[in-house]
């Protein structure tokens, strides 16, 4: 069993940046907890952050070949902008689920829309870094990975 977890721009300064919205936990320790929750249930975990939305675009192409059977993606700032990451998404025809750290329906208006949300077999926000675990929780049951 194989899950991509897919993190977009600026999430790398996970930890410093603005962590009154996002938190303190670093990106690192966030992908750290979620490889190994997946290994207790049997499965394999891959972590791919990019600043750069063709980059993020080809890695979702790779994971069309590549084994991955379901994805996790925070998509940063292209939720709200990347039809073109919306159109990859689409295009490989993977499930995945969409996690945002803050609660974007309490935030900006133009924070309000995702690209992704449609296409997502759900979507978590608002509750931090515990919305990767569960949303990784959820993936493993709809792969039929054992309960740890
Ligand atoms: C975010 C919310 C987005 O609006 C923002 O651009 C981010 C992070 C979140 O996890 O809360 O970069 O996706």
């Amino acid at each position: 069993m194989q899950i991509l977890v897919l993190h977009g721009p600026n999430l790398n300064l996970l930890g410093t940046r603005e962590p009154q919205v996002y938190g303190a936990t670093t990106l690192e320790q966030i992908n750290a907890g979620l490889a190994d929750q997946a290994a207790a249930r049997g499965a394999a975990l891959t972590a791919f952050q990019s600043n750069h939305e063709g980059v993020l675009i080809d890695r979702v192409h790779a994971a069309r070949t590549d084994g991955t059977q379901f994805v996790i993606i925070n998509p940063g700032a292209f939720t709200h902008t990347s039809v073109a990451l919306r159109d990859a998404f689409a295009g490989v025809a993977l499930p995945f689920i969409e996690v945002h750290l803050s609660n974007v329906h309490r935030r900006e208006p133009f924070r309000h829309h995702s690209y992704f949300s449609d296409l997502a077999e759900g979507v978590i926000v608002g509750l931090g870094a515990a919305g990767y675990r569960l949303a990784l929780d959820a993936a493993l049951d709809r792969l039929g990975a054992p309960a740890a």
